[in-house]
């Protein structure tokens, strides 16, 4: 799952403000978590469970093999979710997001209801997540399901700009910076006379943290930090030259976090957050995961808690020339000196 960058040269008031709060929300939700748990020691939470990586990296391989082999053109969004997600709990993973399955100009942030009528058709993006006790693998991949496959060259090119990316944190560890991560994935896509989305990026992982706070950019955004110790995630999207090379935010994506302990009159719909809050904590969860629990009223009680501010509901990413997009992700470990690509 991707990061919008507010801090670009897109930059509006709005989004800005509107991500500090949802992080001091989530810092005030940590914080509980924490006292929670008195058990867990400073240095062991901030010991990077490497194992536990591993084998979500390895149930994610999985899912995305059953994923290419079962997604076929005019396949219902809706029953390729259910059936990739179930394998991922068959398989002994934890969902760490709904799958994104996000067709042509919308680069990403889409999952269906259960009873969503939208098809598999064009440029399809799979974009999963597995945890293992919070240890998030994040993987994606692009699918050309035109007929006269029309979309291979932008697909090649985010692939390819994760390969150099890949490969410069191989070589660089721990030393890598943040703008060179930027610089190689730019230069591989515009290379070929294609654009990067330049304010969408990729994230550091933490325990049941999608997006843990650095941000991996897909353009040189001059930040020559270096990214250390942990785990990451690199997602290059690609557009056409004469597309802007922008997402904005769109309609909804049934795809919700919860942000903050908000008030909630209505005593169904604070079980639902209850079961939210012990199941997700603050990772994204679908429509659809309550749906399956609490029966259709669950809908009801989504939007009593989106309402009262207790969750939210991630827009959708919109190119904004409406060109096709392409997405190519990976995760991977640096610790200890080593780099480890859990999802390859
Ligand atoms: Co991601």
């Amino acid at each position: 799952m991707t990061e919008k960058d507010y801090s670009g040269a897109t930059t509006s008031k709005i989004g800005k403000n509107a991500k500090s709060s949802a992080s001091q929300n989530k810092e005030s939700l940590l914080i509980n978590k924490k006292q929670d748990k008195k058990e867990i020691t400073s240095e062991q939470s901030s010991a990077i469970d490497v194992e536990s990586y591993r084998k979500a990296g390895e149930i994610a391989k999985k899912a995305r093999e059953f994923a290419k082999t079962i997604i076929k053109k005019d396949m219902l969004l809706a029953e390729i979710a259910e059936k990739v997600e179930s394998e991922i709990l068959k398989l002994g993973g934890e969902l760490a997001f709904p799958i994104n399955l996000s067709i042509d100009d919308i680069a990403a942030h889409y999952t269906p209801t259960l009873r969503d009528e939208k098809k598999a058709e064009g440029l399809l993006k799979v974009d999963m997540g597995v945890h293992i006790r919070g240890c998030i693998a994040d993987l994606a991949f692009s699918l050309d399901l035109t007929p006269e496959k029309k979309y291979e060259k932008l697909i090649q090119a985010s692939e390819e700009a994760l390969k150099k990316a890949l490969e410069l944190v191989k070589n660089q560890k721990e030393q890598t910076k943040f703008n060179e991560i930027g610089r190689v994935i730019e230069t591989e896509i515009k290379k070929r006379n294609l654009s990067p989305i330049v304010n969408l990026s990729g994230h550091s992982l933490e325990e049941f943290n999608i997006h843990a706070g650095l941000t991996l950019p897909n353009i040189d955004n001059g930040n020559t930090k270096t990214i250390g110790k942990g785990a990451f995630a690199i997602e290059p999207f690609a557009t056409v030259s004469s597309g802007s090379g922008s997402v904005y935010d769109g309609s909804g994506s049934n795809i919700y976090s919860m942000t903050g302990a908000g008030f909630v009159r209505d005593s169904f719909a604070r079980e639902v957050l209850e079961f939210i809050l012990e199941n997700k904590k603050t990772l994204p969860f679908s429509q659809r995961e309550l749906e399956k629990k609490f029966g259709s009223r669950a809908i009801i009680a989504l939007a009593n808690l989106k309402r009262a501010g207790a969750v939210n509901e991630f827009p959708q990413l919109i190119e904004k020339s409406h060109s096709p997009v392409s997405q190519a992700e990976a995760s991977f470990v640096i610790s200890e000196g080593k780099v480890e690509i859990i999802t390859e």
